[in-house]
């Protein structure tokens, strides 16, 4: 009899492309999540049970009760740069890879960090919400007025590949750019985007649009709280493409409230999908719901990419974007 040597067992956690599946049915017996409920520990640990990979999404927490559920668990890969929803020692700990999907988002997430900085300079929300409620009578000249993006200051706190795709971008904008990161560019990364290296302080009392571009960690935790936002212009906005809970959402519905902050522009939220409702009352606000890296193209590259770290990892080589090596020492 012909046997076919049986191929490991993996997860797809969240709704993706037929393409992703497909090409994962190649190697693997797929468990796939087509119906995109979001699975919670429990679901992840029922469903993981005989894995030996999963690809998973920011909205999977794999935690380290997760982990040590599924003792036949090899890789992890998430389809997102950000990784926060992984206990990465945990994985450690258990031999389990885990992997990223950084460099194929860059430049859609930077778009989406300039969409939201220009819809609330020029407080398009508001404007449209107006329009659409039948409120425009007539031209006027003072009407809807907004804030200059060309030649002002652009802050950047966090400078990885994301900010300097942002960074970029403001050449065009005749911008002043401004960053601060841990650790400052070489030279030849700051000329390539006309950045200059400052601190914390000087970035948040200089900056007439501040994007935020940290990972989020215990360490990143409230990074933008009321102290930091006392330091900022009052003519200021500030852009969160980055993960909620790097700024404190009550300190800003604060300061955008009283005006000590003109607006914001805000992808990610803490706590979301749920998120502060005070946001919603607030006329000097752009929200998106999470989607930085959402153009097709982008989504489709970030999946193929997760299954690529899955694929090298269950077959013995190392997986391109391996967060934690030392898991093959
Ligand atoms: C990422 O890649 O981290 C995006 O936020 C999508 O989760």
């Amino acid at each position: 009899m012909d046997m076919q040597p049986t191929k490991p067992a993996i997860l797809v956690s969240r709704r993706v492309f037929p393409e992703v599946l497909e090409r994962l049915r190649q190697h693997f017996e797929v468990d796939d999540n087509q119906a995109d409920g979001i699975l919670g520990v429990a679901g992840l640990q029922a469903r993981l049970a005989g894995k030996s990979g999963a690809l998973t999404a920011a909205t999977d927490p794999v935690t380290a009760e997760v982990i040590t559920a599924a003792p036949q668990l090899k890789a992890i890969c998430n389809f997102a740069v950000g990784y926060n929803n992984i206990d990465l020692a945990a994985c450690t700990r258990a031999g389990v890879m885990a992997t990223n999907t950084p460099g194929v988002l860059d430049d859609t997430t930077a778009d989406l960090a300039w969409a939201l900085l220009m819809a609330t300079a020029r407080r398009l929300p508001a404007a449209e919400r107006w329009l659409r409620n039948g409120e425009w009578k007539g031209w006027e000249f003072i009407q809807w007025l907004g804030t200059d993006v060309h030649h002002a200051t652009l802050g950047i706190l966090g400078m990885g590949r994301i900010g300097q795709a942002v960074a970029r971008r403001a050449l065009g904008f005749d911008m002043q750019v401004i960053y601060h990161n841990r650790t400052r560019l070489p030279a030849e990364q700051e000329a390539a985007c006309r950045a200059r290296f400052v601190d914390k302080d000087a970035l948040l009392r200089e900056s007439d649009f501040l994007i935020l571009l940290l990972p989020y960690s215990p360490a990143t935790h409230h990074s933008i709280g009321a102290a930091e936002l006392a330091l900022m212009k009052p003519t200021a906005h500030l852009i969160n493409v980055a993960r909620g809970g790097i700024v404190d959402d009550e300190a800003l519905i604060s300061a955008l409230r009283q005006r000590r902050l003109s607006g914001a522009g805000l992808d990610v939220f803490e706590g979301e999908p749920a998120f502060n409702p005070a946001f919603l009352e607030l006329d000097n606000v752009a929200l998106t719901p999470h989607i930085g890296s959402s153009s097709r193209a982008t989504r489709m590259a970030m999946a193929m990419r997760a299954a690529d770290n899955l694929i090298a990892a269950l077959s013995g080589q190392r997986p391109p974007d391996l967060l934690n090596p030392e898991v093959l020492r």
